[in-house]
This record gives C-alpha cells, sequence and structure tokens, in this order.
C-alpha cells in the first residue's frame, strides 16, 4: 500500500514500530506487576482525578478521549496508567515509540489502521523526528492526514480520514516537544515522584502478586531507598524475593532488604552508583562546581539525555544537586553524603 510519495508502507515496518524490540521485553517483564486498573493504581490522585473525569466523559459523549500529554521521570507510571485508560474506554491500545519512527509513512499507515476510539500511545514523544512529527498535527486536530503526491510543480496534496482516536503522549522532557505539538494536547499532566507511603502501598501490593511475605521494616526500608520511583522499589523487591527464596526466610525483613540493597549498591539515601559518581565527580575534578552540563557528561562518559532525565531530576528534587546559572553545583548534604560514604 503507497502512503506518500516518497515512502511506502509494508507490514514488516509497521511491526517494526508498533513493537520496539528495545523494548519488548521490558513490557513484558513488568506486566505482571502492572496496575491492571484505576483500584490498583496507587497514587498521582490529581492525575488520576483528571483522567477519570476525562474517561468518564469520553464515554457519555460517546467520542474519542481528548488528547493528552503525560510527563515525568522514567518508572513513575506514565505507560501503566495509558494502559488502564484504554482500558477504562474499552478501546484498543496501540503503542509505539517516537524514535523508532523512521519515516512520515510509518506514522501515516499506523494512524489509518486505527479504528474509532482506539488509544495511540507514542512513548518518548518528545525524540519524535520534527518532520515525522508534522503529521500528527493535522491527525490530531482534524482526524485528517494531508498527503503530498509526486514532486515539484506537479506535486498535489490529497487528504484521508482518519477515524477519531485519542493520541497519549508521554515524555520525560516536555520541554523539548515543540510548541506546535505541545498546543494539540488538550491535557497536560505532570508526574511527581512519589511519596515512601504511596510506594509502600505499591510494594506490598506487588508483594502479594510475588507471592513473598513483607515484615513491616522491611517495606519501610524498601519505599524509603526506591528514588521515590514504583519501577525501582519492584526491581529491589524483586531481588529481595530471591534473596528470601535461597534463603529460605518465611517473611522478609530489613536485614534481606539491606542484603538485596548493598547488591545492588543503592545506600541508604537511595542512591545508585552513578547519582553518586556524578556528585563524586563534581566534587573531585570541578571542586564541587560550578561546571557546564556538556563538560560534564564528558568526564563522566554519559549521554546528556540519561543525565538529565534519568538521573539528575531526583538528585535535585532530594537538594543533592544545585541547578546555577553557571552550571551544576553539589549541596553541602551531598558532600557529607559522600564523605559519609567513605569515598
Ligand atoms: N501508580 C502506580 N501504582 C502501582 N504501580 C505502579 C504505579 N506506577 C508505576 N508502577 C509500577 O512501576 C512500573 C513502571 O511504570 P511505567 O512503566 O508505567 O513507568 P513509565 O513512567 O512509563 O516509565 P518510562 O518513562 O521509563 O517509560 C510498572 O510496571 C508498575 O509495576
Ligand atoms: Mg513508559
Amino acid at each position: 500500500m503507497a502512503i506518500m510519495n516518497d515512502n511506502s508502507f509494508d507490514q514488516e515496518q509497521l511491526e517494526r514500530v508498533m513493537e520496539p524490540s528495545g523494548r519488548r521485553d521490558e513490557y513484558r517483564h513488568d506486566m505482571n506487576l502492572r496496575p491492571k486498573d484505576f483500584s490498583e493504581y496507587i497514587g498521582q490522585e490529581k492525575i488520576v482525578k483528571n483522567i477519570e473525569l476525562m474517561v468518564k466523559s469520553a464515554r457519555m459523549r460517546g467520542h474519542a478521549m481528548d488528547h493528552l500529554l503525560l510527563s515525568g521521570p522514567p518508572g513513575l507510571g506514565k505507560t501503566s496508567l495509558a494502559m488502564i485508560i484504554s482500558q477504562a474506554l474499552e478501546s484498543e491500545f496501540f503503542v509505539i515509540s517516537g524514535p523508532a519512527l523512521e519515516k512520515k509513512g510509518d506514522l501515516a499507515a499506523i494512524l489509518t489502521n486505527l479504528g474509532p476510539r482506539d488509544v495511540l500511545f507514542i512513548d518518548e514523544i518528545h525524540r519524535m523526528h520534527a518532520t515525522i512529527e508534522e503529521v500528527l498535527y493535522s491527525a490530531m486536530e482534524d482526524f485528517r492526514l494531508d498527503i503530498v503526491m509526486g514532486q515539484g510543480p506537479a506535486a498535489r496534496t490529497m487528504q484521508i480520514e482518519i477515524a477519531p482516536f485519542t493520541l497519549i503522549g508521554a515524555t520525560t522532557r516536555s520541554g523539548l516537544l515543540s510548541s506546535p505539538l505541545r498546543d494539540r494536547f488538550m491535557a497536560h499532566l505532570h508526574f511527581d515522584f512519589y511519596h515512601p507511603a504511596e510506594l509502600c502501598q505499591i510494594i506490598q501490593n506487588n508483594a502479594v502478586k510475588l507471592n513473598v511475605k513483607m515484615a513491616e521494616d522491611a517495606l519501610d526500608k524498601i519505599s524509603k531507598c526506591a528514588r521515590g520511583t514504583p519501577r525501582i522499589a519492584n526491581r529491589v523487591l524483586r531481588r529481595v524475593r530471591d534473596f528470601g527464596l535461597v534463603e529460605g526466610c518465611d517473611i522478609i525483613t530489613s536485614s534481606e532488604v539491606e542484603q538485596a540493597l548493598k547488591l545492588m549498591e543503592i545506600d541508604q539515601q537511595g542512591l545508585d552508583r552513578m547519582d553518586r559518581k556524578i556528585l563524586q565527580v563534581i566534587m573531585e575534578y570541578y571542586q564541587g562546581g560550578p561546571v557546564g552540563i556538556d563538560a560534564l557528561c564528558a568526564t563522566l562518559s554519559e549521554d546528556r539525555n540519561t543525565i538529565e532525565d534519568v538521573y539528575e531530576p531526583y538528585l535535585l528534587k532530594e537538594g543533592f544537586l544545585l541547578r546555577t546559572p553557571r552550571g551544576r553545583e553539589i549541596s553541602e548534604k551531598s558532600r557529607e553524603h559522600l564523605q559519609k560514604m567513605e569515598y
């Protein structure tokens, strides 16, 4: 099926973008611990309230729900929530990853395959190529694709109607979205790190799913060392389960949790090896800062996006790192923590 003058689409391409191989295992692996509906989805109350209202209204109108942008650091539940929304709407759920789209035709093929009220989830939407992104503008606003046929003076524009659908975009960096794209989302909801009490509840629920008995102090310990992130809490829980199983414990106590955290190189403040390395490099190479982000990333041999999206948000929130006009600095809290860690 020829979709665009310069791009043709085949089934293999569609499969590639619809199920990006790099994340396929993650989806499957996480599946049994993913909350299945709103009742299992803990915390983020304001977001959930907004969404429940939007879902109810869409169902009453019998129409597609408004397009929705979910933003926030990794592992806080954006994908899980998108799946729950689609289920509550009783619609089909399609997942694609922004960077996996290579051509306009990839996206056009997906859009023309959607049915009325289906949910299209685009993960890492800020990493979608700018020319591909343009396909979304008329699709989101008028449920229409504008397609240019031919080249030069002979070029003609053709319009294709598509089914009214809901786009849910997820991004770790909403600031990197172009304004035409951002403006087409009717709701923009930002995720924050979870409180330890909410993480406790999540771990408790998942311990039941994994058939693990946890003592109160063990729950408490994991919830305080999980960087405010359910994905990390689940990771620690799985490791703790392994410990319990291998050592034949009937009930997991804080001692098993401590061993698991040590093995995972997570410290008392919930920082992992990379978190500490970032702070340590600023302290030792740059005398505590300020240091520009590019120089810091070069010293760490790390990609700037990873540092900014994955590590910095928590370090900033907890006051380990400071962002100043002249660059990143470490705080007194960091110095004390690193000294305690005996570096
Ligand atoms: N509110 C929540 N209640 C219960 N469990 C949650 C919640 N949020 C996240 N989780 C758990 O954390 C895991 C990671 O969440 P999810 O994959 O939805 O995060 P994400 O925001 O999409 O991350 P990324 O930005 O890396 O794609 C889920 O599999 C689920 O088990
Ligand atoms: Mg996700």
